[in-house]
């Protein structure tokens, strides 16, 4: 922190330390002080800068020392150093002048009264106290900016922080470049109203309570000296003193409703999950590690009747897989069964197979109150994935296809820096090499996978994203690197630095741009990042706009909700993802409303008292409300525990829109086969208004596991009423609008979501209800 600033100045600046007030007698002598005093003492056009403090003025760098002269004198010492082109100049012993370009640690100002520096006119004495220097300049001394200030920033005051504690949290070194401009922008960019320069070279970001809770006090507008390192005409603080701007007016208008729904307790669960998927039979399929699971009791799969949670002995089904799915990926595919296809996962002990290549399919069946009687089927030798796969992301294509995409080859081991497709294409060795994937191993994990209107993927990983030709795989344009947090872009958001992402609604008739919404994630230093980024990746120059959270969170799980907006919960404030990474974990919802303006989208929600950090899910339910269960931070092999519990209660979180005991309006679809472009009719029932103001959503299937929610998306379609309780929905225009698959279809009546009815749209293209034709595996037809 002790630093001076190594000026950049156009102009040069000398540095005459007088050690002793009898130095400057006998060294300097009467005549070079009449001399000072009967010019404007310095070479033309050089004024004072003011006093220092120099601890230790031997160590101090300055890389040119010229013979020692009797005769020497401020002048010509300045003039010495500014022939050999060195910014700085320092005089020392009276004999001594020094030249350089930089100055060290240990400079901070003092009182002029120290130097005994009359500054002004033509009246200039200046003697040093000990271990005091008078700093020349050969320009008038910087001012304080007040003007010409980006954004809605304003100048508030020199503030004195209580060293050696800073008051602001977040801080940018700007070695070359500091300035009003530069610090004040970043810092009101990443969402922070407060900021302050220092030392010339720091900039700082925070909030304005930041400085009360963290002892800033007003400091003399004196003390504030410093020259900003990449503006010599303006003041950026000084040593411990910030010259401290605040923005005027609201820059993060988070809402605060007196709506914020709730939590409330479900069901004792019987594992922790870390796969939490929504079935077409209305039942929430988890998969849970299994192998590795500190549950030996386990079977790594149970299915949860939502009709039964009062009644635990018949609420769980027990169901059965044969390999580790820890940790691994899930799609509803689009078959006629709206089957899970589970792949990936973990092999600790290598038995007669290897999970990591695992590729597991259940039909959900049953009905609400009856148990199904599908299992989870796989045949690990001869169904399998080309390579071994741990923490993969799987997408279903606009052509039908499943692709699968990244991963390791087992935990913490070599990248599968690759891709594959889904019924495995004939040949040999069909995968795609990823260089990008390859570079950035291993914090691309679970990569986020969007299919996008213009038939492209999205592909966000680590701290950058990507268009691909969803054809070849190959890379169609390079987007801009992911912003991080305000003092390092190097910050991340695939796992382990683990953030979440959705796709925005798109809306009838979708000639909006589609935008890719990540929140939250974490840096190298485990440093959670406060901040949701949002990109158009497919507009013509397309940037990511910040908007910052209430607080940090790293692990958050997303839920799109029926009326298009998100949920953000679960995750911690410190940490990156894994067993025992992160700590102080965030108890409370936020809602992300798009339809807002940027700034003004997030509103505060409810909190829970249940800690959910790694293996947490969040999962919309058909009947409105977001299923929340998890966690498991303890390590594993032998268990590890930690501070946090294997987490095995289940929670409902109520949102504002059930929250008023409003009736849901009911829907009923005749047809819930729908081909793109089609036509369908729906009847409803609403309590609250009149379709006139209905809403109609489509929110797709997803499987949700480590902040992806893969296969999500939802729809605003087109659709038309006769009267109160018959409309048609004209269903979405094309498989690249709208992959093929299972949706949940609301309709809102005012702000109150129905439950939502199962539809699929688009078939099944590429056939998966007749894959894969092998012994063991029933197959639902297309
Ligand atoms: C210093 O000044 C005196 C008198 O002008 C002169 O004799 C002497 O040579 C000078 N010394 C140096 C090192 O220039
Ligand atoms: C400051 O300069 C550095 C190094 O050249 C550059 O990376 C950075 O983007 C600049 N920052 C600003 C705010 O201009
Ligand atoms: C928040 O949730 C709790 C129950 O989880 C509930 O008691 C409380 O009333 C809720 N707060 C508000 C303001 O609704
Ligand atoms: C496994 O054992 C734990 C601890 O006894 C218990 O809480 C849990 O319900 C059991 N799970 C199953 C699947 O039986
Ligand atoms: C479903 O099956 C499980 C066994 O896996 C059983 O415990 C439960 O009671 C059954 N539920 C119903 C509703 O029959
Ligand atoms: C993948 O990355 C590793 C580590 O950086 C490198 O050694 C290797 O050559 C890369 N593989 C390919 C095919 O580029
Ligand atoms: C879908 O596209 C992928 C990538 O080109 C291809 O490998 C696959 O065979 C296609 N699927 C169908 C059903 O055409
Ligand atoms: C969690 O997040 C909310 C909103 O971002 C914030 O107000 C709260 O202080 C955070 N901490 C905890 C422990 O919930």
């Amino acid at each position: 922190m002790m630093r001076f600033s190594p000026f950049q100045l156009a102009a040069l600046l000398a540095i005459v330390p007088f050690l002793h007030a009898s130095t400057l007698e006998s060294h300097f002598g009467d005549a070079h002080r009449l001399r000072l005093q009967q010019h404007d003492v310095l070479p033309l056009g050089w004024t004072t800068l003011g006093c220092y403090t120099v601890d230790n003025m031997r160590s101090r760098v300055f890389q040119t020392e010229l013979a020692d002269n009797q005769n020497v004198t401020i002048e010509s010492c300045i003039t010495s150093c500014a022939a050999r082109n060195l910014e700085l100049a320092r005089l020392e012993h009276g004999v001594q002048c020094l030249c350089g370009d930089n100055i060290v640690d240990g400079v901070l100002t003092a009182p002029d009264s120290d130097c005994r520096m009359h500054r002004g006119d033509n009246n200039i004495e200046a003697r040093g106290g000990l271990n005091r220097v008078a700093v020349y300049a050969s320009r008038a001394p910087p001012t304080v900016q007040t003007t010409d200030l980006p954004g809605q920033w304003q100048y508030s005051r020199c503030l004195a922080e209580p060293a050696p504690h800073n008051v602001f949290p977040y801080h940018i070194n700007l070695p070359g470049n500091n300035s009003a401009q530069n610090c004040l922008s970043q810092c009101s960019a990443f969402g922070y109203p407060a900021a302050g320069m220092e030392y010339g070279h720091e900039c700082w970001c925070g909030d304005v309570a930041d400085i009360t809770n963290n002892g800033g006090t007003t400091a003399p507008e004196s003390d504030c000296t410093m020259a900003c390192s990449g503006d010599s005409l303006h003041l950026c603080g000084d040593g411990w003193r910030l010259q401290l701007y605040l923005w005027s007016g609201t820059l993060n208008n988070w809402g605060a409703p007196a709506n914020i729904g709730r939590y409330e307790y479900l069901v004792p669960g019987l594992v922790p999950p870390l796969l939490a998927t929504v079935g077409i039979n209305g039942k929430v399929s988890f998969l849970e590690k299994f192998s590795s699971s500190e549950f030996q009791n386990s079977t790594g799969a149970y299915e949860l009747d939502l009709s039964l949670v009062n009644d635990f002995s018949h609420a769980w089904r027990e169901m059965h897989v044969k390999s580790d799915v820890f940790c691994s990926a899930a799609v509803v595919l689009p078959d006629k069964a709206g089957r899970i296809l589970n792949v990936g996962g973990y092999s600790q002990h290598l038995t007669s197979h290897d999970s990591t290549f695992g590729l597991r399919l259940y039909a959900p069946d049953g009905s609400a109150g009856v148990n199904g009687t599908n299992d989870w089927e796989e045949d690990p030798v001869n169904f399998k994935l080309q390579s071994r796969r741990w923490y993969p992301t799987a997408l279903v294509l606009s052509n039908g296809s499943v692709l699968v995409m990244g991963g390791e080859n087992g935990a913490n081991g070599a990248p599968s820096p690759s891709l594959e497709i889904l019924p495995r294409i004939p040949g040999g060795n069909t995968q795609v090499f990823l260089d990008w994937l390859n570079r950035t191993d291993p914090n691309n994990l679970y990569p986020f996978l969007h299919v996008l209107p213009s038939g492209l993927v999205f592909a966000g990983y680590y701290n950058e994203a990507r268009l691909l030709d969803p054809v070849t795989f190959a890379t169609v344009k390079i987007l801009p690197n992911i912003p991080g947090s305000v003092g390092n872009p190097l910050a991340g958001r695939s796992y382990p630095l683990e953030g979440a992402s959705v796709l925005l609604p798109q809306r009838a008739p979708y000639t909006d741009e589609t935008t890719v919404l990540i929140c939250g994630g974490s840096d190298s230093g485990g440093d959670a990042l406060d901040n949701c980024v949002s990109i158009q990746p497919e507009a013509t120059n397309p940037t990511w706009v910040i908007e910052r959270m209430p607080s940090k969170r790293v692990m958050p799980c997303m839920v799109a909700l029926p009326d298009g907006t998100f949920m953000i919960m679960n995750g911690a404030q410190q940490g990156v993802a894994g067993f025992q990474a992160a700590d102080d974990p965030n108890l409370s919802a936020l809602l992300y409303d798009p339809s807002q303006p940027v700034g003004s989208r997030i509103t505060i929600l409810n909190s829970t008292t249940i800690a959910r950090m790694y293996h947490s899910e969040a999962t919309l339910l058909p009947d409105g409300r977001v299923l929340v269960s998890g966690s498991d931070p303890n390590g594993y092999d032998p268990p590890k525990p930690s501070k946090f519990p294997e987490e095995l209660r289940i929670e409902v979180y109520i949102p504002p829109y059930l929250n008023e005991g409003l009736a849901q309006p009911v829907v009923t679809i005749p047809s819930t086969d729908w081909a793109y472009g089609g036509q369908y009719q729906i009847n409803v029932q609403l309590f609250q208004g009149q379709t006139s103001g209905m809403r109609v959503s489509l929110v797709a299937a997803t499987s949700s596991t480590h902040g992806n929610a893969m296969g999500g998306r939802t729809i605003f379609p087109a659709f038309s009423c006769s009267g109160n309780n018959v409309c048609t929905v004209t269903a979405p225009p094309n498989a690249r609008v709208s992959p093929p698959g299972w949706h949940q279809l609301f309709v809102l009546d005012g702000i109150t979501p129905s439950h939502g009815v199962f539809v699929r749209i688009g078939g099944d293209p590429a056939s998966l209800g007749n894959w894969p034709a092998l012994p063991g595996f029933n197959l639902p037809g297309v």
